[in-house]
């Protein structure tokens, strides 16, 4: 058609093809940036998941989130291959003995209100660390000089006698089939004033016996014999034996294991305590993870977040104590008994230092 209307065509450069420098895919900085972006994106995504679904307890917040019952202490968890678990023995100024120094100083003003001076330790679920929890906190109570009575009345899985080291074979249950006498079978320990009433026989009808009349008039009994009575029970969830007993008493702590108990379980726990009238002094949050500012809460004493101040005046402190320290003592020693100082309100500590190497010396000379 062109050649029939006679036009010419012509082509010409307008500008000339050049070979590029680079290859135009894949771009590598585009790339990277994309994927760097993608992988953020994702990355939030899949941590607001997991907070969203994440069922356990993982901290104080959550614990506040279910009840407004205070928690008394957090107590870090213990590295796995400690064989025993009575923390003021093991460890008497580590994290785990300070958490539950502190605890004892939170049930005191607990103990105030109530003016019972008994309470009972329970859980939602087994294996929360109730006992661990009750034999410790009495080790720390008996300490301070005051003269306490540790019950085992977890009827259906006693373990207050295998975790102290105590004849287990008598104890509250043949007391309450009048085959021997308290006195008889309550059994000190340490050498101060712990005492400790065992479970006894595992008896067929662990409730009907806490409940009982018997059992009414032995604790009113103990309850006048004693500045302070703690008693270990079952999980609340399965069995009502700890709300039976709980009326004896001033109240319940209830232990939740950091990252393992559910928060169904507590919101649980929480409505039956409520429908059965238990009151809930407080809770203990157990094997928490060690805080990032572990170093200082084991050489401090307290919980950093218990403190008012905030961590430059922390350190400041902290730097200060190190000088005065290593100038005048020993450093090890030194830090022992700065540990001590801080671990235990005002004047105890001098008493409560020479106990605890009192102890200590026993176990080294007797193991
Ligand atoms: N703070 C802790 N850190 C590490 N392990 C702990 C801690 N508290 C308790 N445990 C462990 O948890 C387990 C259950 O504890 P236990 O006190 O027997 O629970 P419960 O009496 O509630 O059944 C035990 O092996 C105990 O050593
Ligand atoms: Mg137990």
């Amino acid at each position: 058609m062109l050649q029939m209307s006679g036009s010419a065509v012509s082509a010409e450069t307008v500008v000339p093809a050049a070979v590029p420098g680079r290859p135009v895919e894949p771009d590598p900085e585009r790339n990277l940036a994309l994927g760097a972006l993608a992988g953020l994106l994702l990355g939030v995504a899949f941590a607001l998941a997991r907070q969203a679904l994440d069922q356990r307890v993982r901290g104080t917040a959550d614990v506040e989130a279910i009840s407004d019952r205070p928690v008394l202490s957090t107590i870090p968890m213990r590295k796995a291959d400690d064989a025993h678990s009575i923390y003021l023995e093991l460890d008497p100024f580590g994290p785990q003995a300070e958490a539950v120094r502190q605890l004892r100083t939170n049930m005191m003003f607990v103990d105030v209100t109530t003016g019972k001076h008994s309470f009972v330790i329970s859980s939602t679920l087994p294996g929360e660390g109730k006992t661990t929890t009750a034999v410790n906190l009495a080790l720390a109570m008996s300490d301070a000089g005051t003269k306490v009575l540790l019950i085992d009345a977890d009827l259906r899985h006693p373990s207050v006698g295998t975790t102290l080291g105590l004849e287990g074979g008598v104890g509250l249950t043949t007391v309450l089939l009048g085959d021997a006498d308290v006195h008889d079978v309550v059994q000190p320990w340490g050498g101060n004033n712990l005492h400790v009433l065992t479970a006894g026989e595992v008896p067929p009808n662990p409730s009907e016996l806490l409940g009982s009349s018997k059992m009414h008039e032995l604790f009113e009994r103990l309850s006048e014999q004693y500045d302070f009575i703690l008693v270990d029970t079952p999980p609340v969830l399965p069995v009502t034996d700890a709300m039976v007993i709980e009326k004896l008493t001033g109240g319940m702590l209830m232990v939740v294991a950091s990252g393992e108990t559910r928060k169904r379980h507590v919101s649980e726990a929480m409505r039956v305590l409520e429908t059965t009238g238990t009151h809930v002094a407080g809770f203990v949050l157990t094997k928490a993870p060690a805080q990032p500012s572990a170093y200082y809460s084991y050489y401090g004493g307290e919980h950093a977040s218990t403190r008012p101040d905030g961590p430059r005046k922390r350190k400041r402190r902290q730097g200060k104590r190190d000088k005065r320290m290593s100038k005048s003592r020993p450093h090890a020693e030194a830090a022992a008994s700065a540990r001590a100082e801080r671990a235990v309100d005002g004047g105890e500590a001098l008493e409560f230092r020479s106990r605890a190497r009192q102890r200590l010396d026993r176990r080294n000379g007797s193991g």
